[in-house]
């Protein structure tokens, strides 16, 4: 081997690897090509290339890079008919200005690496050697480069090498003549396609990516989707619920927006937080099994009628806990909006702490609402009366944490320090905001009035 030889093996061994590092580099999908084109120019001597990346939705090759051309180019054309069989079984690097230099080792040439000239005239037409080429490669490559030959010269095409991986076309990458106007030798071609191999793998991962953002983004939208159907049936839920007895008509609601605005203040956000306004919605759900007439009946209760509506928190759990909610397990939150921070309460007498503090806000938000509303059995309690009755229950029915951010989420909405308000608004009572404020700041620090049981 001559020494010319051996330099021009280690340039090229040290392009594929420059290749290589530029190919696993961390650049945008443009810069990586755009370096691999230079790079692949700068081996085989050409100072003019193009790469097309292949879009099979519109059976299109767009020009997404291209070097020594500047602005002379159409930036796109489509496929005809059979170009995509065509580019997909060609050899991997076609020679498209220059003639058959001679009869007897065309064949060979041309399956080596195709040999079709750019002549404007279709060489199958032209003649029958071309013609039976075309057969013997089975694909029409100079049908191929007849039919773009105005995109092709508008590029300089000398060579051309289709961008493949597998069974897939990503592309076709453009290369002009030599530096020295001089031919293509066999050590170029060679070069060539090596390199464009790796330049498809760039082409090809360029197309994963953007299918898998396509996925990503269909998933996201079904996602979306489903949780619009969810909201949608869980606000019908909600209306069927309240629809049961006139005098909490919209109880579900009003207990959905003030647990909101109490995990606001507690720091729920994003999943946490609309979680938190379902399962105010769905609280009540087990009451859809409870005969109206019990829950509307103005009188006492009797004992059988208490058992039969302190069903409804195990009843709404049983209902919900088959559901697999986006935000979370939901039933829970059902099952223990009955249960007190003592102990005392129903169904199961968990306390303190070991109830989630979901529920904890739940059971606060409910029972504000049943004493600033109108109930059959009684009417409503006025919101100085009702702050003063929590502030009592604070460590046998509430937890104080909770009860203290609901102090002060109403402070702020009385004082206007919360642009949206979501608890004042939906209050249906009178009441004097300057008295509320007084009795609000007189509630105390958290931690000193009453010591929390849990
Ligand atoms: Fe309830």
């Amino acid at each position: 081997m001559g020494k010319y030889n051996l330099q021009k093996i280690l340039y090229v061994f040290s392009s594929l690897n420059d290749l290589g590092r530029v190919i696993t580099s961390n650049g945008s999908m443009d810069e990586i090509t755009r370096s691999a084109l230079y790079l692949i120019l700068g081996t085989v001597s050409s100072s003019q290339g193009t790469v097309f990346r292949y879009e099979p939705s519109y059976s299109r090759m767009v020009r997404i890079v291209q070097k020594g051309l500047d602005g002379a180019v159409d930036l796109s054309f489509p496929l005809a008919d059979g170009d995509l069989h065509t580019l997909l079984h060609a050899p991997q690097v076609i020679e498209v200005d220059r003639r058959p230099d001679g009869i007897d080792d065309f064949p060979d040439k041309a399956v080596s690496h195709g040999m079709y000239g750019l002549s404007g005239i279709r060489p199958s037409v032209e003649s029958d050697l071309s013609c039976g080429f075309a057969e013997r490669a089975g694909t029409d490559v100079p049908g191929f480069i007849f039919m773009h030959r105005e995109h092709l010269k508008s590029v300089h095409a000398s060579l051309l090498a289709p961008l493949r991986v597998g069974d897939e076309l990503v592309g076709l990458l453009s290369v002009g003549r030599r530096f020295s106007g001089g031919e293509y030798g066999e050590e170029d071609l060679q070069i060539l396609s090596m390199m464009s191999q790796q330049l498809s793998v760039v082409l090809y991962n360029q197309q994963l990516f953007s299918r898998l953002q396509c996925k990503v983004e269909e998933n996201r939208l079904l996602y979306e989707n489903l949780r619009q159907i969810y909201r949608d049936t869980i606000q019908a839920f909600a209306v069927a619920i309240d629809a049961k007895d006139e005098y909490t008509q919209g109880h579900s609601v009003r207990v959905a927006q003030y647990a909101l605005a109490i995990g606001d203040e507690l720091g729920f956000s994003g999943d946490e937080l609309e979680g938190l306004h379902f399962a105010g919605l769905l609280h009540d759900i087990g009451k859809i099994t409870v005969d109206s007439s019990i829950i509307r009946k103005k009188s006492s209760l009797s004992e059988q009628e208490i058992v039969e509506i302190h069903r409804h928190p195990s009843v709404g759990y049983d209902i919900l806990s088959s559901i697999k909610f986006p935000w979370g397990d939901l039933s829970a939150l059902a099952r223990h909006h009955h249960e007190k921070v003592d102990g005392q309460g129903y169904p199961d007498g968990i306390e303190g702490k070991d109830l989630p503090l979901e529920v904890r806000i739940i059971t606060l938000a409910d029972s504000f609402d049943a004493m600033t509303s109108d109930r059959p059995y009684r009417k409503q309690i006025d919101l100085g009366e009702t702050i003063q009755e929590i502030k009592r229950c604070i460590g046998t029915q509430f937890d104080i944490d909770v009860c203290h951010a609901l102090f002060r989420v109403l402070e702020k909405e009385l004082t206007g320090e919360i642009a949206s308000p979501k608890i004042i608004p939906s209050l249906s009572l009178k009441y004097d905001p300057q008295q509320i404020l007084r009795i609000l700041r007189g509630v105390g620090h958290p931690f000193e009035a009453v010591k929390d049981p849990g």
